[in-house]
């Protein structure tokens, strides 16, 4: 069957087997493999992309689903020119990337929620990165650099209204 959603900013039409998963389908079906295959059932985070802007397990969601909805997947996030955007920048500079494996998908838990909530505390933080697991860096400086995201962008916007004015 033709599924056409909205990925990354675009609008994809892919033909697809109506039992497989958006996670075979990015990976297998677009070669998108930002997106990592982990557990596959819904335990490790490895595979969470965004969808309608919400953080998701995409071996918990079947392809079809997300017929005439938005997905951003990890290569959907970078900075204006295509660079590692803040968050990216961040979990490099915090030293919150070891083995790399769950970092899609954390990236993409911070970015999900700093969409619901722009600052959050670290206690907020730990909840939103709950369902994501890593195994080599103990969380702290994965919540450093979600947080100092956060804070940077605040005053990033502070500038931006000061400069308005
Ligand atoms: S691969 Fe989807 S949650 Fe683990
Ligand atoms: S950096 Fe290795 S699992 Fe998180």
């Amino acid at each position: 069957m033709l599924i056409e959603f909205t990925l990354n900013r675009q609008t994809v039409s892919v033909d697809s087997p109506p039992d497989i998963t958006l996670l075979t389908l990015l990976r297998d079906y677009l070669n998108l493999t930002g997106t990592k295959e982990g557990c596959e059932v819904g335990e490790c985070g490895a595979c969470s992309v965004i969808l309608d802007g919400r953080l998701v397990n995409s071996c918990m969601v079947l392809a079809l689903q997300v017929a005439g909805r938005e997905v951003i997947t990890i290569e959907g996030v970078c900075g204006p020119d295509d660079e590692p955007n803040d968050m990216q920048e961040n979990f490099i500079e915090y030293g919150a990337v070891q083995c790399g494996f769950c970092i899609p998908g954390m990236v993409l838990a911070g970015e999900a929620l700093l969409m619901m909530v722009p600052q959050p505390t670290r206690e907020e933080i730990r909840l939103g990165v709950a369902g994501n697991l890593c195994r080599c860096t103990g969380y702290q400086h994965i919540v450093d650099a979600i947080r100092a995201t956060a804070l940077g962008r605040r005053s990033l916007g502070e500038s931006k209204v000061q400069r308005g004015r």
